[in-house]
């Protein structure tokens, strides 16, 4: 049984209402930076999901969107295997247009460089990274992230697209986990 968040939230690390507006100041940056111009979202599931939809609707520019899926986790694990594959490509041509890669969260990077690395052989016009969440001390692969929603610490964060175990992912906000109790009401 899914057990109430309660139990293990150490505290709320972003609340719904400050997720919003720092969404709605990244969508008026794009949008004045794509100015004139179309982009393809490219939301990574499932993670980056709430994040696209949040987005989207803030961005003035017309957009398109498009979804891949990324598999990097082994199951039930919570480190990332390193070695990314990709198991859902974009429905669309990239070539000669602005791509934007949407993700919850760069952690290690492995993930989202694999996805620049794949897309990039299609010679889109631009390719960029943004992500809501970025573990930067975590980093083990250079790589350049465009658009950022909030640094964070490194720490075990749930909530807003995030999942613990494939839960949790329809929090309005973005918690952390409080290891010990995790452990100990597990
Ligand atoms: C998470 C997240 C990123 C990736 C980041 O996805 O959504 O895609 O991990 O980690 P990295 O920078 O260390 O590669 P996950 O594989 O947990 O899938 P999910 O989005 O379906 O939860």
């Amino acid at each position: 049984m899914i057990r109430d968040y309660h139990e293990f939230l150490e505290e709320v690390m972003i609340d719904s209402a400050a997720i919003q507006r720092r969404i709605e100041a990244l969508g008026a940056q794009i949008s004045k930076d794509y100015a004139g111009e179309e982009i393809v979202l490219v939301c990574i599931l499932r993670g980056g999901v709430l994040f696209l939809a949040d987005l989207i609707r803030q961005i003035s520019v017309p957009i398109n969107i498009e979804f891949m899926s990324v598999s990097s986790y082994g199951v039930g694990a919570r480190q990332s295997s390193g070695q990314p594959r990709i198991t859902l490509d974009v429905n669309s041509d990239i070539r000669n247009r602005n791509v934007m890669l949407v993700e919850d969260i760069v952690d290690s990077g492995h993930t989202i460089k694999a996805v620049v690395d794949f897309l990039s052989t299609r010679q889109p016009k631009s390719l960029r990274v943004c992500t809501l969440l970025d573990k930067y001390e975590r980093r083990e692969v250079d790589i350049e992230v465009d658009y950022v929603g909030f640094q964070i610490p490194n720490k075990f964060v749930f909530g807003y697209g995030l999942d613990i175990d494939e839960y949790y992912r329809n929090l309005p906000f973005i918690g952390s986990v409080d290891l010990t109790r995790y452990m100990a009401s597990e």
